[in-house]
């Protein structure tokens, strides 16, 4: 059996042999499939990429019909169950587990890197006090690399390396300063002998104690969180990584400009606008007029259901319900809880649900529990991402050092007018 596809052209008659590999064709081989020798050659016609597979990459294995996560091939469930969030970062961008001192020296270097320049303040001083955390984390990234002109050096792999370090170390403190710049709380400076969660926990919520003791539970509970988000292969934040990083640009500009992808409510904002929707309702006994809303096409979107790629349950999601309960044993309950238990009740009985595989995702339930753990919604999108920084980070090396890759410049189908005579204004 020939790994090949035999294309006929019925336009013209002709037949084509083109190779398959993984399942896949290469685009760029249907060129040559032409009417006429002059002829630009076929395209494909591929918006969204719902069915195009724009990179080969060995970080994270998805099977949205089995609902299975995994990555470098370790399961999600094994590794929210096992490890920390900065091991999975490790395991992320240098492709194996960590022994025990390469662990070790992984996490005092980004320890050791959570400081910021204090010229950093006056930046993040200059927002205005209701300035959105996504907008103030966006800018605060690219600004991070202003810092750093050597970062350009993107094929240098220590140069390389040493930002990523960077950024993963300093978001969790560009997060916390801009948070307590909007409620005018003094700036708590990162603690060494924290653990990263620990750590950020600390520069969020520190009040006049010497020392900031962690709840364990919650800092676990953050861990546990972070892993789950830290990466998700070709989605549209790592694509927009991808796509950026192509142009070589330093890593901060790429980080600023998939952080913005992530904003979008159809994406990483949805954890925010989980909440917003659960605030609305506001009572399980408007559950059913919601749900009859939504599939009218009144009542907008049921956000954090439904995924591009899961046509099952989002294994992520079954874990952060499981957490969810953890930290409302610390917390008490989140009073909104019962109205989401609800909604994906009926969700998950409703033929229209149903019917186009609509189960719960990763952000249904995780705003729940940061809620719980006194973060303000519009920081939401930033606690998802704060861990996805090492998923964007471990694809655009991935991408760095393939050389099937080059700047991403996909093709139009041009729909316009062409060769006008330019009208002057008074005929107009
Ligand atoms: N509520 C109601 N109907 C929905 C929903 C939903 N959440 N999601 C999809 N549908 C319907 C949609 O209207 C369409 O129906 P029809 O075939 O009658 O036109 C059908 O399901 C297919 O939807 P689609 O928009 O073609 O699917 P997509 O793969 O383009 O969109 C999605 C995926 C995640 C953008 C979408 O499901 C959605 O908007 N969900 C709500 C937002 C959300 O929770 N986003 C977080 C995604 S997970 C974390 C992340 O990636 O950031």
């Amino acid at each position: 059996m020939a790994d090949t596809l035999t294309i006929t052209d019925n336009r013209t008659g002709k037949t084509y042999e083109v190779p398959i590999t993984d399942d896949t064709i290469k685009a760029i081989d249907l060129r040559k499939i032409k009417v006429a020798d002059d002829d630009f050659g076929m395209m494909t016609y591929d918006p969204a990429f719902m069915n195009t597979a724009s990179c080969r990459s060995a970080i994270t294995f998805i099977d949205g019909d089995k609902g299975i996560l995994e990555y470098r091939g370790y399961p999600i469930e094994q590794l929210a169950e096992k490890s920390t969030y900065l091991e999975t970062a490790y395991l992320l961008i240098h492709g194996a587990l960590p022994t025990k001192d390469e662990l070790a020296s992984w996490q005092h270097t980004i320890t050791h890197h959570t400081i910021l320049n204090e010229n950093f303040r006056h930046l993040i001083d200059s927002f205005r006090y209701n300035a959105h955390p996504m907008g103030r984390l966006i800018s605060s990234m690219a600004a991070l690399g202003t810092f750093y002109p050597e970062s350009k050096e993107i094929f240098d792999p220590e140069c390389r390396m040493k930002q990523m370090h960077r950024i993963i170390a300093k978001i969790i403190t560009i997060a916390a300063f801009n948070y307590r710049s909007t409620i005018g709380m003094p700036y708590a400076y990162p603690d060494n002998d924290l653990s990263y969660t620990g750590n950020f926990l600390n520069m969020m919520f520190k009040m006049t104690e010497q020392k900031y003791k962690p709840s364990p539970v919650l800092e676990r509970a953050l861990e546990v969180l972070f892993i789950l988000h830290a990466d998700h292969e070709q989605n549209c934040s790592t694509n927009a990584m991808r796509a950026v990083g192509s142009s070589h640009v330093d890593p901060y500009s790429a980080v600023a400009a998939a952080a913005a992808a992530l904003y979008g409510p159809l994406h990483g904002g949805a954890n925010e606008a989980v909440l917003q929707m659960l605030t609305e309702i506001g009572n399980v006994k408007n559950v059913p007029d919601f749900i009859t809303r939504v599939k009218s096409g009144e009542g907008g979107r049921l956000m954090g259901f439904g995924h591009r790629v899961y046509k099952n349950y989002d294994p992520r999601a079954k874990i952060i319900k499981q957490v969810a309960y953890e930290v409302f044993e610390v917390t008490g309950k989140n009073p909104l809880l019962d109205i989401a238990l609800e909604l994906e009740r009926i969700a998950l009985e409703d033929d229209y649900f149903v019917k186009r595989k609509l189960y719960p995702n990763v952000d249904f339930y995780s705003g729940l529990i940061y809620q719980a753990m006194r973060f303000p919604t519009p920081m939401f999108t930033v606690l998802f991402a704060i861990p996805r920084v090492s998923g964007w980070l471990a694809q655009w090396q991935e991408m760095l050092e393939d050389s099937d890759q080059k700047i991403a410049r996909p093709r139009q189908i041009y729909t316009g007018a062409r060769t006008l005579d330019y009208v002057a204004m008074e005929t107009r």
